[in-house]
């Protein structure tokens, strides 16, 4: 299980961790299915929202196009260089500050909804966060808790044995890296348990694909390449794989080779995104 002598987060985040281009490149490939499910919350006009967790603060934009000049929004987060990023794109109505979402300094009944995307996956204690963050809302206030699944559901349509391959390759560099066991990396399990132990009611999941065919988007060709094929993937993989399926990977993941997985008229892409909402009682 999680080592709790290491220092920082479950996942090694700290106030000096910088992985905002990996940020960037996941909003800009996930913003349809993100900005539908905050669409499907209901928002009004006048709500406030904390973001904990903002990251580089694409999400607090959308927010803040729901609740209005006459609302809020929040965002926090605990690297400086995420936050950075963030003050840069937040739109008038937000603010963001550098804070740790397991010691928040606002007032009991501050919002009316905490947001937070694959965030609380990185809390070695996501019950204290949670708590924490129920006690922030208004009678009858939401948490809503987003999370992607850590590997995506298919890749390589085509080849069933080598994408297992590379998934088990990939949770052991993660058990490796971060002394985590399997159960520290399967998060999405754990938000409907986490809100009713916080405490919330009507509690509910949807999960919803992020599905993508060739010929993909630009803005998915980035993710995918740089952030899944060569930062998730790449070098860190070779010691976990043979020699040939390494190189068979290699050559799917590589743009300038005539096997680049994105240009093959069978590319599918799914990766699970579940959204659960917990609410505080009136
Ligand atoms: C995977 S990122 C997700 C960021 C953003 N929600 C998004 O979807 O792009 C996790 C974020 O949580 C932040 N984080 C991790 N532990 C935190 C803590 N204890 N308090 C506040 N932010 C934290 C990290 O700095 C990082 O920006």
């Amino acid at each position: 299980m999680n080592n709790p002598a290491k220092p920082g987060g479950l996942l090694g985040d700290t106030a000096a961790r910088d992985y905002s281009g990996k940020l960037r490149l996941f909003n800009a490939f996930a913003e349809p299915e993100i900005r539908r499910a905050i669409a499907g919350l209901g928002l009004t006009r006048g709500m406030r929202v904390l973001d904990a967790g903002c990251g580089t603060g694409e999400t607090l934009g959308w927010l803040s196009g729901e609740v209005g000049a006459e609302g809020g929004v929040i965002g926090i987060d605990l690297a400086g260089a995420h936050v950075a990023s963030a003050r840069a794109m937040a739109p008038a109505n937000a603010l963001v500050m550098q804070a740790d979402l397991t010691v928040l300094p606002f007032a009991p009944g501050s919002f009316d909804l905490v947001w937070s995307v694959n965030t609380f996956n990185h809390l070695r204690d996501p019950l204290a966060g949670a708590t924490l963050a129920a006690s922030l809302l208004r009678p009858g206030g939401r948490i809503a808790l987003g999370q992607s699944s850590l590997l995506p559901d298919m890749y390589f349509a085509w080849d069933s044995r080598l994408e297992r391959l590379v998934n088990e390759a990939v949770r052991q560099y993660y058990r490796d890296r971060y002394q985590l066991d399997e159960r520290d990396l399967a998060a999405v399990r754990s938000l409907v348990g986490l809100l009713r132990a916080a405490g919330l009611r009507n509690v509910t999941a949807q999960t919803v694909a992020i599905e993508r065919l060739s010929p993909v988007r630009p803005e998915d060709e980035r993710y995918l390449v740089e952030t899944i094929f060569r930062d998730s993937w790449g070098e860190r993989l070779r010691p976990y794989l043979s020699g040939e399926d390494y190189e068979a990977l290699e050559r799917l993941c590589d743009p300038g080779h005539a096997d680049f997985a994105l240009h093959r008229p069978d590319f599918h892409f799914l990766q699970t995104f579940t959204l659960t909402v917990g609410e505080v009682s009136v």
